[in-house]
């Protein structure tokens, strides 16, 4: 079986200390970290913007996984570019022009990415799907960490793993992974796992990255 990219969600880490939440990343041998920009729009939540994206990606090896959820976000990608994202992914909801915003980010220099809220399904990304080099499925409505994962959502994993074919996208899931469901998500064939809550509530990280790609 292939083995997992693990991306931490920063979204339950301590904001007071998030250098050291930073290191706990790096330290646990996760080679990507999530960041989740929330403009209060789109979503209910705001988060943060580029400035701690720039802090983050000056200091760590991190690859910086960005998830816009944010309205019309094709003014911003400039801002996250110059942050130092390696992949802008943004919601298929939120743009009249899926394509055009997704071609934005490309020439910018880094990786685009095209995420789908619980109740979109694929067949609005399709068209697409030539373009991203991720797919991000949603398992919880986005807004907030440590929902309950949708059962229902890993349906779409499959579904975007066999359309896959020649294509080079890889296909990720964020809300609700965690140790007690990785396997039922690995079975599906996903290739990077965003884990928020579950990352920053346990007590040795790197067990759990370890437990997560060997389960
Ligand atoms: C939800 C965010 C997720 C979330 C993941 O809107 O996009 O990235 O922080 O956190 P957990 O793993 O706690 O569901
Ligand atoms: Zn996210």
């Amino acid at each position: 079986m292939k083995e997992i990219i693990i991306s931490p969600s920063i979204l339950t880490a301590d904001f007071l200390n998030l250098g050291s939440e930073i290191n706990k990343v790096e330290n646990s041998g996760a080679k990507w970290v999530h960041l989740d920009v929330m403009d209060g729009q789109f979503v209910e939540n705001i988060s943060f913007g580029p400035k701690i994206i720039k802090d983050i990606s000056s200091k760590s090896s991190l690859f910086c996984d960005i998830h816009l959820m944010v309205e019309n976000p094709k003014h911003l990608f400039k801002f996250f570019a110059e942050a130092g994202s390696d992949c802008i992914t943004i919601h298929s909801e939120a743009t009249k022009d899926l394509k055009g915003d997704l071609e934005a980010i490309k020439k910018l220099g880094i990786k685009c990415g095209v995420s789908i809220n619980p109740n979109t399904p694929v067949s609005e990304i399709v068209s697409v799907l030539d373009l991203v080099d991720l797919v991000l499925i949603m398992g919880v409505v986005p807004g907030f960490g440590g929902q309950s994962l949708i059962p229902k959502t890993l349906e779409k994993v499959e579904e975007l793993e066999q359309i896959k074919k020649a294509r080079t996208y890889k296909v990720s899931i964020d809300g609700g992974v965690k140790l007690e469901n990785i396997k039922q998500i690995k079975d599906k064939g996903i290739d990077v796992v965003v884990v928020g809550s579950a990352f920053f509530n346990s007590d040795n990280q790197k067990k759990l990255v370890k437990d997560l790609i060997e389960a």
